[in-house]
């Protein structure tokens, strides 16, 4: 299993660094095939050794260059960052990603090597129309995606079960998973509020290599709870 955490915008340099000390000792115990990914704010990137991944929640697609705000290759490359997520909903949807966009960072850190977690998902309205409507959407989101790289991790995480406590039913979760499967060749995580209390239900389903947490991956206690369920 892939346990992957997204700490979005919180926790700070000092906090991250607390975590993943708190979270290394636990880790002596991981089961060999598990893997952790740890995803802090840019601020807080750094030469972390341990059983664990860390990787930018964002980035720009240049070595470096004139872009106010953002960071590049040359940024992650001085901690040795090789693994990105790429599509979160929330880049798509509050700060205009567009598909073109995305699919040119893809490209851009495909070719670099970086390992990457692609992040597709549908809003509420849309799950309401029905599966067909769903997939057709999700399906558009890996519009000029390689899914053949070999590096790549690819995150379903259904935009109304983000942050809302309300995690997809299980049969949502398994039936999405199997039909992005038969184009997907590839790990597959489910994200949107997966916590202690319903990780085993969540990995128990067919198709479910991983989960991608928010809210519930900012306590390390409650982290390495979902990863030793
Ligand atoms: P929550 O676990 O807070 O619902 O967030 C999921 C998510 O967006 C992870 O990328």
């Amino acid at each position: 299993m892939i346990f992957a955490a997204n700490f979005k915008m919180n926790h700070t340099r000092e906090s991250t660094k607390n975590y993943l000390n708190v979270l290394q000792q636990k880790l002596t115990a991981k089961k060999s095939a598990d893997r952790v990914l740890i995803f802090p704010p840019a601020t807080a990137l750094d030469s972390y050794h341990g059983d664990f991944t860390v990787g930018a929640q964002n980035a720009y697609m240049a070595r470096n260059g004139a872009y106010t705000g953002e960071i590049g290759l040359e940024q992650l490359e001085e901690f040795g960052i090789r693994t990105i997520l790429i599509g979160h909903s929330e880049r798509r949807d509050i700060f205009g990603e567009r598909q073109e966009h995305i699919a040119e960072k893809f490209a851009y850190f495909k070719a670099q090597g970086f390992e990457i977690i692609y992040c597709i998902g549908e809003a509420l309205e849309i799950r309401e129309e029905g599966n067909e409507a769903v997939m057709a959407h999700l399906f558009a989101q890996f519009e000029g995606i390689d899914l053949s790289y070999e590096k790549l991790i690819v995150a379903y995480e259904p935009i109304w079960a983000i942050g809302t406590g309300r995690s997809a039913k299980t049969e949502e979760i398994a039936s999405t998973h199997q039909a992005l499967k038969q184009k997907l060749d590839r790990p597959l995580l489910y994200g949107g509020s997966v916590k202690p209390a319903n990780i085993k239900e969540i990995t128990a389903i067919e198709g479910v290599d991983g989960v991608l947490v928010g809210s519930a991956s900012l306590d390390v206690e409650s982290f390495s709870e979902m990863i030793f369920a």
